[in-house]
């Protein structure tokens, strides 16, 4: 049995950002951010919440696999910026959704959380014990930045993608990979709030996403290859059968070095940074379900999802369309 996605979803938030923009309340510019991350706009929420970007995915990806909310039996949720503490995200879509039968629960796997999230719904189709999941990533960095600190605030952005996987005879996940490396986490960093119980002096204080960008970069380019590779093999498949990879879209750089590092033309790399920026949970979900609906994917093509980011974390899977 394997576990194939029968519908995809997105949603970005209504206002958008460009590079300019930001040079008018940061000292930076369209060339420097442009030349080097390949971003020119991302998508802020103003209006919205996680839970109505992520609802709003999971509606199309819903309609797509033609399944009711009533169905699912489980919600996965990968973010690191739910609305609240408690309740999950994946709960606050459950009760958005009326999806009033399915156990629901979050993954923090940050970057990577789509796709600890997607093998996760993997074991349990195969284990027989759920056969109907959602699975969202989606994130409101915004909320985490430091908007002083221009050389991480202008690289992310907001939004949700979301994915309803059914079982499948034939089609489906057919290999997958994921590894960690909390040794190395301080690259990427946010603190929870501070404890403040009475105990501790000078509790209080909120931190926000601090970045060492060339340490995060390093650590890509050397995992990501090693990762995809490892995913094809355990799929029992060649690298040339692969028709797209769908890469977290942090840095075009990044893509250019796995593409150079595999020997794959970068054609066969969509991207949709350009105008999203770095969603973290949410950039693999929201670029699968473009392309999706750009025609681009054909039953019993061949994709690769990999995602990489703090933690450290990293994953990759091969499935079939
Ligand atoms: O999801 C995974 C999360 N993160 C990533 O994947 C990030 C991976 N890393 C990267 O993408 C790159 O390291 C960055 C895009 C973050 C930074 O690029 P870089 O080529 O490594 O630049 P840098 O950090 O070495 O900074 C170069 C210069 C510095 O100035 P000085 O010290 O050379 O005078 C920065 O202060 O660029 C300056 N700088 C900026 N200038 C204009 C940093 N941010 C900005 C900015 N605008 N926004």
């Amino acid at each position: 049995m394997k576990t194939r996605i029968c519908g995809t979803g997105s949603a970005l938030p209504k206002r958008k950002v460009t590079n300019d923009d930001l040079s008018k309340i940061l000292d930076t510019s369209d060339e420097w951010i442009r030349s080097r991350t390949g971003i020119c706009a991302r998508h802020l929420a103003v209006e919205e919440s996680l839970t109505s970007l992520a609802a709003d995915a999971a509606k199309e990806a819903l309609d797509e696999a033609k399944i009711n909310p009533r169905e699912l039996d489980l919600i996965l949720a990968a973010t690191l910026s739910a609305d609240h503490l408690v309740p999950s995200l994946s709960c606050e879509l459950q009760r958005e959704l009326g999806a009033e039968n399915a156990a629901a629960f979050d993954i923090n796997a940050a970057c990577s959380g789509f796709l600890f999230a997607l093998q996760t719904a993997d074991v349990y189709i195969k284990s027989g014990q759920y056969q109907k999941i959602l699975v969202v990533g989606g994130e409101i960095l915004s909320r985490l930045m430091d908007w002083n600190d221009r050389s991480t605030c202008v690289l992310f952005g907001d939004g949700a993608g979301a994915a309803v996987v059914l079982p499948d005879e034939t089609s489906g996940i057919l290999g997958s990979v994921q590894g960690s490396d909390g040794a190395r986490g301080e690259a990427l960093l946010c603190e929870n709030r501070k404890n403040n119980n009475p105990y501790i002096a000078n509790g209080t204080g909120l931190s926000y996403v601090s970045m060492n960008g060339q340490e995060v970069y390093k650590f890509a380019v050397r995992t990501v290859p090693k990762a995809i590779l490892e995913a094809i093999k355990k799929a029992g498949l060649a690298i040339e059968e692969i028709d797209l990879f769908v890469l977290h879209q942090a840095n075009i750089r990044i893509i250019e070095s796995v593409s150079k590092r595999l020997k794959v033309p970068m054609e066969k790399f969509p991207t949709n940074l350009e105008s999203c920026g770095n969603i973290s949970a949410g950039s693999v979900p929201i670029l699968l379900d473009h392309i999706n609906k750009k025609g681009m994917l054909h039953k019993g093509d061949h994709i690769v999802l990999a995602g990489f980011g703090a933690g450290l974390t990293w994953g990759a899977s091969v499935l079939t369309w």
